[in-house]
């Protein structure tokens, strides 16, 4: 399983203020694929999909990876939090299991996360009960 390879998901169907179809999250998109290939950055793909379900917190996206926990973060905006977005998805790709330590995290993603979701065959670590 490679585990540096991530995809983040960014929802297009999200529309702010005075936005069209498509409005913040296709230049959500468009302005991520273009920063992550000026970085040469390898391993992250960025895909649109329609509704992640946060319609009230445009633009929304989702971290996802092998083996790692998924984030979901609203709340993204091409003009203010390209950089951040990229900064959390390299901390995110390095990470073991997703979890991002929290300084490494931008102001956007500690307000903006909706949820995290755990990777599939998680199973918490019970504590021994004596
Ligand atoms: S329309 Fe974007 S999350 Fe629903």
């Amino acid at each position: 399983m490679d585990q540096s390879a991530m995809t983040i998901f960014v929802c297009v169907s999200c529309r702010g203020q005075g936005e069209g179809e498509g409005g913040s999250g296709l230049a959500l998109v468009n302005a991520l694929r273009d920063k992550f290939a000026a970085a040469s950055a390898e391993g992250v793909a960025v895909k649109p999909v329609e509704c992640l379900a946060v319609c009230k917190r445009p633009a929304t996206v989702a971290m996802v990876g092998a083996g790692k926990w998924t984030y979901l973060v609203g709340d993204l905006t091409a003009a203010d939090h390209l950089d951040e977005i990229v900064e959390a998805a390299l901390s995110y790709q390095r990470s073991e299991n997703g979890i991002v330590p929290w300084k490494e995290r931008p102001a956007s993603f500690r307000k903006g996360v909706v949820a995290r979701i755990p990777p599939l065959g998680f199973e918490i670590q019970e504590q021994q009960t004596t």
